[in-house]
């Protein structure tokens, strides 16, 4: 019945929680207080973590246990079956250094594009940049009648953003999916971030925070019946360590797992990616940019194969192939400013990934695709697979 939950803090060891009892859906979760070493074995081999204890009232500890994160393959996976899960939260602050400063506001511009959603863009500029003066804002991104999707004003407004809330509400929200007020969240991609390791978060939330204040009050997130049923934060119980970042390749794989690629490129069908046709493109992507398909960015002939690095990065830099200007659906005018030697590895991995045929063409209008079952240009061209076909 005892569940040990632990929580990690990478330059805060010397925070100390309190005994808290808070009350979640009815039911009671009780804090402890932190462990002394000595007492477990978790906490002898782990310094630097804070072990939070608390008792769950519900079943055997088999279902409160911990799950770890490999790295990009749960991109935004939804209908996991696992469930709504939190933690509750803890005082943990992060040091604002100068060196988590420059490496968050690099993270958060660039390969992790949060003000893609969470600002108002410029939609009539190439790449629909952020407007400077708005980052962090918010914005509505859908409104639809029954259905409104909101990226919050995360900036550290006092009255109309996040100016008030801890910084271990912005870690739970990150990766863990639950809003500053607890709500389980729709459309942020905390699946992703979750690969993030524990100091890139913490460079991210100093960042975040250290930017100019903005003013934008929002409307709350309408979902829908279906939305609703797909939600299912997952609590973090264990310290996301520094990837592998010794070669190109192993470099490309971590970025590519924090940017969501997997997420926009990989066709979807019941809103679950479908196997074999990873980063195969031919997902429809509605915005206000109209709909566009994501392309096939695999290293098959009707994928990128024809790419070298060079036009690889100026794809990415320029948001053309060549003559052929990319839809700001791709996020290219935030890519655009990952430097040389990250765009260098992830075209690297990107070249590991196994070719997928799967002809997807923006210029065509859009026909049925037997292979990955939506409407995307050439869709005509693609056959059904072998062992899809019975
Ligand atoms: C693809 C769009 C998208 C991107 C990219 C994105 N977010 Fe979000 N984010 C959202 C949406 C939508 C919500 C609100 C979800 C809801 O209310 O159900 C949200 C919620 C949040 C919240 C919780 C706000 C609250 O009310 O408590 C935080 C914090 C946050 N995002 C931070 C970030 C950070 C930091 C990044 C970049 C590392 C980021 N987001 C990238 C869409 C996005
Ligand atoms: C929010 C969704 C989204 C994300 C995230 C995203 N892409 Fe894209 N990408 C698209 C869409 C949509 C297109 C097609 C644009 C068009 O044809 O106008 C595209 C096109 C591309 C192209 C151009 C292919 C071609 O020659 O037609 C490349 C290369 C690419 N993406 C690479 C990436 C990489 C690498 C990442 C991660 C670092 C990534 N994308 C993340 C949506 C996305």
């Amino acid at each position: 019945m005892k569940a040990k939950w632990i929580i990690e803090s990478p330059a805060e060891n010397d925070q100390v929680p309190v005994t808290r009892r808070l009350t979640i859906k009815g039911l009671i979760w009780i804090t402890h207080e932190r462990e002394t070493d000595g007492q477990s074995h978790i906490s002898r081999i782990a310094k630097y973590l804070i072990a939070v204890g608390f008792v769950i009232a519900l079943g055997s500890s088999a279902g409160c246990g911990h799950r770890t994160t490999t790295l990009a393959d749960e991109s935004n996976a939804s209908l996991s079956g696992e469930g709504f899960r939190m933690r509750p939260l803890t005082d943990r602050t992060f040091e604002r250094t100068p060196i988590r400063l420059e490496r968050g506001r690099y993270l958060v511009e660039g390969v992790l594009h949060c003000f893609y959603c969470h600002a108002q863009r410029d939609w009539d500029a190439r790449g629909a940049p952020a407007i400077a003066d708005r980052k962090g804002g918010g914005c509505i991104l859908i409104d639809e009648p029954g259905h409104r999707r909101v990226a919050p004003n995360i900036s550290p407004d006092m009255e109309t953003g996040a100016g008030t809330w801890t910084d271990d509400m912005f870690a739970r929200a990150i990766r863990e999916g639950i809003g500053h007020d607890g709500r389980a969240l729709f459309g942020m991609p905390w699946r992703t971030f979750r690969n993030l390791p524990d100091e890139d978060l913490a460079s991210v939330i100093s960042y975040i925070r250290s930017i100019p204040p903005v003013s934008n009050a929002l409307p709350k997130r309408i979902l829908n019946e279906e939305e609703e049923k797909r939600l299912d934060p997952q609590p973090l119980t264990e310290p996301v360590p520094q990837p592998d970042l010794s070669t190109p390749v192993k470099r490309g794989q971590y970025l590519v797992s924090v940017a969501d690629c997997r997420f926009c490129h990989t066709p979807r069908q019941n809103n679950r990616p479908i196997p074999g046709l990873e980063f195969s493109g031919g997902f429809a992507l509605k915005s206000r940019l109209g709909e566009v398909a994501s392309a096939n960015i695999t290293p098959d002939p009707s994928g990128i194969s024809y790419y070298d690095e060079a036009l690889f990065l100026e794809v990415i830099r320029t948001g053309k192939v060549k003559a052929r200007e990319l839809n700001a659906t791709m996020p290219w005018g935030f890519f655009r400013n990952i430097a040389d030697e990250d765009l260098k590895s992830i075209f690297a991995y990107l070249q590991t990934l196994k070719p997928v045929s799967h002809r997807v063409d923006n210029t065509e209008p859009p026909t049925g695709c037997k292979l990955c079952g939506q409407r995307h240009g050439f869709g005509d061209r693609n056959e059904q697979r072998a062992e899809d076909n019975p």
